[in-house]
This record gives C-alpha cells, structure tokens and sequence, in this order.
C-alpha cells in the first residue's frame, strides 16, 4: 500500500514534525507499505525521495505525478502538529477526496486543537481544568480582570498551538502584556489559564488492535519554570513512564482520559496532559498529532506497554484502513 507521511505544516511546529515524520518514515514496516514523506508547507506540498529531490503533489487529488506515473495514495499517515495537519484542515480535505488518514475526524481535530473550546464541550461532563479567560486579537487587555479572574501566577498560552510555542508563565500584572503579544505570534486568539500548583502527566489513548488502549502515564519533571520548549526538546526535563503516582491517581487519570477520548469520539492516537490537585487529574489539553520524535512521550509510553513502534504505526493505518 502507498502511504503518504505528511509532515511540515505552517506552524512554528514544523521542524518537530519533520522529526516525527521521520521516525515513522524509519520504523513504517516496508514489507506492507511503502511510504512516500509528502512536505506540506504554504508555498508548496511536494515528495521528498530519499536523494532529497522534490516532486509536486496534485491538490485535485492529492496524487503525485512520477517519472510518467500518478501515484494514488492508500492511506495518508499525518505527522503534521499544528495547523493545518493538528486543527482540522488536511482532516477534511481527505474526507472529502475519500483517502483514509491516520488521525481523528476534521471535526474533533478543530475542537480539540482549541483549548477554549475543549474545555467547554467538557464542561458538562465535569471535567476539572483551570480558571480561564480568553481573548480575540484586537480586544482590550484588562490586566486587572485577567488577575482577578485567574489569579497570579499564571499561564499566557496561544489558544491554538502546540511544543509551548506562545507559552509564559506570568507572575507580575505588569508582565501581561508582553505575555499577550508573543501568544498572538502564534495564533489570533489567546487563553490565559490559572496556575495548577501539582504534578504533571502526559498519559497516550490510542486504538489499538481495533480497541482503546491507555498507555501508562508520564510524570514530567521541568528543570526550569514550566514544561517550556527546551524541557520538552533539548533534555531540560526529566521524563518518568510509569508515573510515580499512587494507585488512585494512576486509576483516575487513565479514567478520564479513556473518558474523555470515548466521549469527544477521537481516534488514532492521542496524548492528554493533566495535572493533579490531590488525586484529581485537571485537564490541560489534547494533541491528537502528538510528537512521534525520539524524545517524544508518546513513543516511550508505547515502548513501556510493550508496543513498538512497528507495531503502533501499524496499527495506526490498519484503523485508518478499517
Ligand atoms: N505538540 C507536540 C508535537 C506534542 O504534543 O507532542
Ligand atoms: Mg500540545
């Protein structure tokens, strides 16, 4: 079967994603698929062959003309984080082209992709998460209802984006605005969320062998302020799968977890960070293209369950294909 590995995208995320493209380049099982690293950028979407030659893709049908051939794709695996692999947009273009992809529907992904609106579709189902405000670019900053509505510290985040790009943790009203303004490089709208003083995890849902499976969780340790770019790519974290969590916790949070991916109707695999007050898990997010880089959570979370990374992207496309 051909596959396309999407990778690139139009975020600031696109150098991680050329990692985790390449990774499941690596480790795609040659003996069933043989797959193509499809580069999606705004200028251009083309095929990258292994001598780093360049072949545009049709956007009609996302084929690609080759040495006289149209190659169609089977299936397209997405290692694109952030827009527009993460947010919804790939999603339904090939839902509407009718190509399987690897990652959930155009619709969960835009939900999910945005922090603001993840929270309130779970809202109902009482699912903890920070004291929040959001706001459009162009509307006023008031530093003192942010202060007084969320409390100090606390965290200026990008509404949709992803690897902490856009991320501060605030502890002076004065810092608000500067906070703000890098959030809006990221995205047109920011969400300013109150500081969850606890341990953090980061716990996998994939479907698996047609079923849903939580992988054990991760406990983060950030060496510096919050679990900022550098913790999370250049080794300045300490990174502990299964978490040192008592049986409560560790229960509770593959729970909600499990929960929340069955409930939202997500697919392929995901990742969800929490962090605990006691033994309750708050929600913090969900990627649903999470890092698939070596020093990624998810692929070390697989390895502890005893899936390697043959077998997860595997079974990433044989659902697709389903
Ligand atoms: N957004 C990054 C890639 C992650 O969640 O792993
Ligand atoms: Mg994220």
């Amino acid at each position: 079967k051909n596959v396309a590995i999407i990778i690139g995208g139009y975020s600031s995320e696109y150098n991680i994603s050329i990692k985790s493209g390449n990774v499941v380049f690596k480790y795609l099982d040659r003996s069933k698929y043989n797959p193509y690293r499809i580069i999606i950028t705004k200028e251009k979407w083309y095929y990258l062959d292994e001598e780093n030659n360049e072949f545009l893709l049709e956007r009609s049908d996302f084929s690609l003309p080759l040495d006289g051939n149209k190659i169609k794709f089977d299936c397209v695996f997405n290692a694109i984080h952030g827009t527009p692999g993460e947010d919804g947009l790939m999603q339904a273009y090939f839902e509407l082209l009718g190509i399987p992809h690897t990652s959930c529907n155009h619709y969960e992904a835009a939900l999910t992709f945005n922090k603001r609106d993840l929270l309130s579709a779970l809202k109902p189902y009482g699912i903890p998460c920070a004291t929040s405000y959001f706001i459009n670019k162009g509307q006023s900053i008031d530093e003192d209802a942010i202060a007084e509505k969320v409390g100090l510290p606390c965290f200026v985040k990008a509404n949709r984006a992803g690897s902490s790009y856009g991320v501060s943790k605030v502890y002076k009203k004065e810092e608000l605005e500067t906070a703000i303004e890098n959030a809006f490089k990221e995205d047109h709208q920011v969400i300013i969320e109150s500081f969850l003083d606890g341990t953090e995890v980061s716990i996998g849902v994939i479907t698996y062998n047609n079923e849903v499976k939580v992988l054990p969780a991760t406990e983060i340790i950030s060496e510096n302020d919050f679990f900022d770019f550098e913790a999370k790519y250049m080794g300045k974290s300490q990174e502990i799968t299964p978490a040192r969590i008592s049986e409560t916790q560790a229960t509770n949070v593959k729970e909600r977890a499990e929960f929340i991916y069955k409930v939202l109707g997500l697919k392929g695999y995901t990742r969800s960070e929490f962090i605990f007050i006691g033994a309750e898990p708050y929600l913090l997010e969900i990627n649903t293209t999470p890092g698939l880089t070596e020093e990624s959570l998810l692929p070390q979370q697989a390895r502890e369950a005893g899936i390697s990374l043959e077998a997860l992207f595997d079974s990433a496309i044989e659902e697709a294909l389903r």
